[in-house]
């Protein structure tokens, strides 16, 4: 039997990067998948037509997680796709990749972050959460960052914005139990286009993170799938709350 069999699943922002990894596994597994994207429509039709390959229903919604009146559509047309969701994976994240130093101050671009990161987030867990606890009950898997271990210099507001996560995802843990967990991954730098693409990954900050990790690679976004699926599945089934960091040992060196 598939891990993940009947469950309904919602990835955000799963039109491309890791969310598309995720989709894709969760349908490997036997799920049944929201694909939810804002502007990689093509992505989210290819993702969508994958997952029916696999043999898994699979529905597709738009919308900016930063605005309510999105994540009100985002919820209502997702539970009505597959008839009730019992995961959702809070996928979506804005990761300030144009900005290279903290000294690029730039009050819009911090706003921006944090209504994703945080207003958006703490929307979904709130309207999503909600049916889940009128209903069923369910799991929510946070998408966090192993930048709350020691800050980001270049972005400090998207540091602040995960650390953020980790607030909402203890409230909203014990607000929702016990019919609904709440946990956090911590992931590491995954190699993702978004981090592919950054200036500073490709000149020199690469070999900087490599050398600072323990086990001597670079993640991809596949290293982080299996411990998405653990906090998503019944194997976590005791957990709530909390933040699961898996980052290669990043942070431990010179400690
Ligand atoms: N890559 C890394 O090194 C790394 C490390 C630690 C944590 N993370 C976290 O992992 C998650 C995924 O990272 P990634 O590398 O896959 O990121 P990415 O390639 O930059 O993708 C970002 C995703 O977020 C969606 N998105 C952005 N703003 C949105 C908005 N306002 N409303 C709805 N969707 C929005 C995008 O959707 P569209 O393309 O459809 O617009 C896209 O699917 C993020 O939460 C990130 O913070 C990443």
């Amino acid at each position: 039997m598939k891990k993940f069999a009947e469950r309904k699943v919602l990835v955000t922002g799963a039109g491309r990067g890791f969310g598309r990894a995720l989709a894709l596994a969760f349908a490997r597994e036997g799920a049944d998948v929201v694909v939810h994207y804002n502007s990689s429509a093509a992505g989210a039709e290819e993702v969508a037509g994958e997952v029916r390959a696999l043999g898994q229903k699979a529905a597709i919604v738009r919308g900016d997680i930063s605005s309510h009146a999105d994540v009100l559509h985002i919820t209502k047309t997702s539970f009505e796709a597959l008839g009730g969701l019992d995961i959702l994976v809070n996928n979506v994240g804005d990761m300030a990749l144009d900005q290279v130093s903290w000294r690029q101050f730039d009050e819009k671009v911090i706003d921006h972050t944090l209504a994703v990161d945080i207003k958006g987030t703490m929307f979904m867990i709130h309207e999503v959460g909600s049916r889940m606890l009128d209903g069923a009950g369910g799991v929510i898997v946070n998408i966090g960052s192993q930048v709350v271990i020691a800050g980001s210099p270049r972005a400090p507001q998207y540091a602040a914005a995960k650390y953020g996560v980790i607030g909402l995802t203890k409230s909203y843990a014990r607000a929702l139990a016990p019919k609904v967990r709440v946990n956090t991954l911590g992931a590491a730098f995954m190699e993702t286009e978004a981090l592919k693409n950054r200036h500073d990954w490709k000149n020199g900050r690469r070999d900087e993170i490599l050398k600072q990790t323990p086990l001597g690679r670079i993640a991809t976004p596949e290293d982080m799938v299996g411990p998405t699926l653990f906090l998503a599945g019944d194997d976590s089934r005791h957990m709530t709350g909390q933040f699961l960091l898996c980052n290669g040992g990043l942070a431990m060196v010179g400690a």
